[in-house]
């Protein structure tokens, strides 16, 4: 059993990390230790029990609590906050018992409640063993007579070993610009990283990454290799918030949880609220191995169908965009089977009106002059060429120019009486209430059982404003948490009633990657930039958490001559290949190419889907960068390199293999001899590139 009870507290071990907690002698729920596995039980420490400090921090402000909720004399992050119904806005919680349950995922449950208020606090520890992560979350019971109004209610708050300085990595963006990576250090104060969207969103992502700050003294920085790293993230896809505090008592902690932005809940006697879950791990392997942790537990726990290779597909947005018909669509399925397609995606513009941006959203039927016949003839088709049938939706979303939202303007999110901003003329559906959900439901239940429909990509275009919901059944800010529910359950529900439909996360490309909606989607978009050289980033940093298998980049059509087709498709073989250019302007040698590289990328996929990643020279610091893929019995491998722009003549530093058998002997191709794997990893592979050139190279162990 990884978790175990101590004298003075819990034990969560997994395979190679310790987390401690426990309670201190003054009664407080307290963080004793996170970081690598000791040796033996006795070897972790005591639960802290701090002191004052002068008349001006009780021991409140100086102990780290697992849980600290709004009280006493602390100025630090609560993770709770709340008010009852007679005005106290002061909660002290103190020990009450804990659960210990082995199955299915050890769990420690510590109950935690208030001497006067009935009102109680459940934390929840499982232990993710075998993938070093551990999962936090908190259940609010009201179990007095009257409701207690929430105001935070975080998932958990992590802690930084004490007398450490730290450096915080995090991925920030905008659309079309999504996956910059930033390390920047921490000292006193807040560094708040969030969205306030009503969607996880571009602009950050519910992640984090700390290593220690190597001008502190205190301990090397982590790289992709080596350091330490201590990292989390949280599973949800609505507004949410992390705030990484160094205290006036040098203590660093990362709060993690929904946003309390504009949020409030009234909890009706008897009623509980459960956060969403935030997971957490450490790594002594540097970035790298953080990233290995998250792909296989990404895969094995967090995504609906883990052992699912995601289809190669052409998606026909980038070619024809609005403008598409039966006649179109035939004529582009018929030239992508050939090429070794697996799936036909027709994107937007196929309903009722929808001729742009400016209609029809909401009227999901076929549009008649575009299909006179529905859409079964083109699927038909496409299913005679050897391909599934895909199709875009966006099922939250309705235009003012439809006939749903004619019949239903009180559906969307909005004030009485104000404005409502249309954003690509669109509005948002109030998805926390149950007859929207139903309707949206059903709709999308009858259109999924009367085609043959293999795909949904299901997308999402913009984000909240006039966040009202009249008459909404509790608080209105409820909003922000019952929109999302209901979204999961919408997903959730039609994902059940067709499990053969593979589901793709879009909103506007990686508007929504986070580890709530990726329980409900087999694979994400990564931007609508088209760009090669972004993807190459992109990629880059989306992979710090999320396995490249389930990651879309495009194959399209780009000004830029010297970006081949080759290159282009060499970035998107580093993850799910998905073709957007305008097939029938391809001439014979183009396609004949592409025939050859989605034949080579159907002999890797495997490794795409399933192997270890090794990033070996970042786009975001090299011109010249590159990526390993292992086979997890490090049997064969593939090597995709790339260059940009390097001044002529710079010549190319040898390749650091990474992830082989150092005992094995390895043969690469086009190399004129093997050799062992500590000797590709030592000494390196060679390579010569142009510039804009790229290459893929497979690997194999000799037997
Ligand atoms: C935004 C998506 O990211 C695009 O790929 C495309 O599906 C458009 N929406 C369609 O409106």
């Amino acid at each position: 059993m990884p978790i175990t009870a101590t004298h003075d507290g819990w034990l969560i071990e997994t395979a190679h990390t310790a987390y401690v907690l426990g309670i201190n002698p003054a009664g407080a729920l307290t963080h004793a230790y996170w970081g690598p596995r000791l040796p033996d039980p006795g070897d972790y420490p005591a639960p802290p029990n701090p002191g004052p400090w002068s008349a001006f921090n009780n021991p409140g402000q100086l102990t780290p609590e697992e849980y600290p909720v709004y009280a006493d004399l602390k100025f630090i992050e609560p993770c709770l906050k709340l008010s009852f119904a007679d005005g106290v806005r002061d909660l002290r919680l103190s020990f009450g018992a804990t659960t210990l349950d082995p199955d299915p995922v050890p769990t420690l449950q510590i109950t935690l409640h208030d001497p006067t208020y009935a009102l109680v606090v459940t934390l929840h520890y499982r232990a993710h063993e075998r993938y070093d992560l551990i999962e936090r979350s908190a259940t609010i019971s009201n179990q007095g007579t009257v409701p207690v109004h929430l105001e935070r209610v975080w998932s958990a708050l992590w802690h930084l070993p004490t007398h450490g300085r730290y450096r915080l990595r995090h991925m920030v963006g905008r659309h079309m610009d999504e996956g910059n990576l930033r390390h920047e250090p921490l000292s006193e104060g807040v560094k708040s990283i969030e969205s306030r969207r009503l969607s996880s969103s571009h602009h950050h992502s519910p992640w984090f990454a700390l290593d220690r700050d190597p001008t502190a003294g205190l301990g090397p920085a982590a790289d992709e290799d080596q350091g330490e790293v201590w990292f989390g993230a949280l599973a949800w896809s609505g507004s949410w918030q992390i705030a990484a505090e160094v205290t006036d008592f040098g203590s660093t902690r990362i709060g993690i949880g929904l946003n309390d932005w504009d949020f409030a809940w009234r909890l009706e006697p008897g009623s509980n609220f459960t956060t969403p879950s935030s997971y957490a791990g450490y790594s002594d392997g540097g970035f790298g191995l953080m990233s290995r942790r998250w792909h296989r537990f990404v895969r094995d726990i967090i995504l609906p169908q883990p052992s699912q290779p995601q289809p190669i597909f052409y998606n026909s947005w980038e070619a024809t965009l609005f403008d598409v018909d039966e006649p179109s669509q035939i004529r582009l399925a018929e030239i992508a089977a050939p090429l070794g397609v697996e799936l036909f995606v027709l994107d937007d513009g196929w309903f009722i009106g929808r001729h742009d941006d400016t209609t029809a959203l909401g009227d999901w039927q076929p549009d008649p002059q575009k299909f006179p016949n529905g859409l079964n003839p083109l699927i038909e088709r496409v299913n005679q060429l050897g391909m599934a049938f895909g199709l875009w939706i966006e099922p939250e979303m309705v235009s003012p120019k439809s006939a749903l939202y004619r019949a239903h303007p009180d559906w969307v999110i909005h004030f009485p009486g104000r404005p409502r901003t249309e954003s690509r003329n669109q509005l948002i559906l109030n998805l926390g209430r149950p007859d929207v959900q139903d309707y949206l439901i059903a709709q999308f239940d009858q259109l999924l059982a009367n085609h043959n429909i293999r795909f949904i990509k299901w997308d999402m275009n913009r984000n909240v404003s006039e966040p009202g919901w009249p008459d909404a059944p509790g608080a209105p800010q409820e909003l922000w948490v019952r929109y999302i529910e209901g979204l999961y359950r919408v997903w959730g529900t039609l994902r059940s009633r067709h499990p053969q439909v593979i589901w793709q996360n879009c909103s506007g490309g990686g508007g929504r990657v986070d580890l709530g909606l990726m329980r409900l989607a087999d694979q994400f978009q990564l931007s609508d930039n088209i760009d090669p050289t972004r993807f190459l980033l992109m990629h880059e940093s989306f992979s710090q958490l999320w396995p490249p298998g389930i990651t879309h980049a495009w194959v399209a059509d780009v000004p830029e001559p010297y970006l081949s087709l080759r290159f282009r498709f060499h970035v998107s073989m580093g993850g799910v290949v998905g073709i957007g250019g305008h097939l029938a302007r391809w001439t014979a040698a183009e396609r004949a190419e592409a025939t050859a590289l989605i034949a080579q990328y159907k002999q890797i996929r495997p490794l795409i889907h399933g192997g270890e990643l090794y990033r070996l020279r970042s786009p975001h610091a090299h011109a010249y960068s590159a990526r390993m893929y292992v086979a997890p019995d490090q049997s064969e491998a593939v090597l995709f390199a790339f260059r940009t722009h390097l001044l002529p003549r710079t010549p190319l530093p040898p390749l650091l293999l990474r992830g082989l058998d150092p005992t094995a002997r390895y043969q690469i191709e086009g190399q004129p001899a093997s050799r062992s794997g500590r000797a590709w990893m030592q000494t390196g592979l060679q390579l010569d590139l142009a510039n804009f050139e790229s290459c893929m190279l497979r690997i194999q162990r000799e037997a």
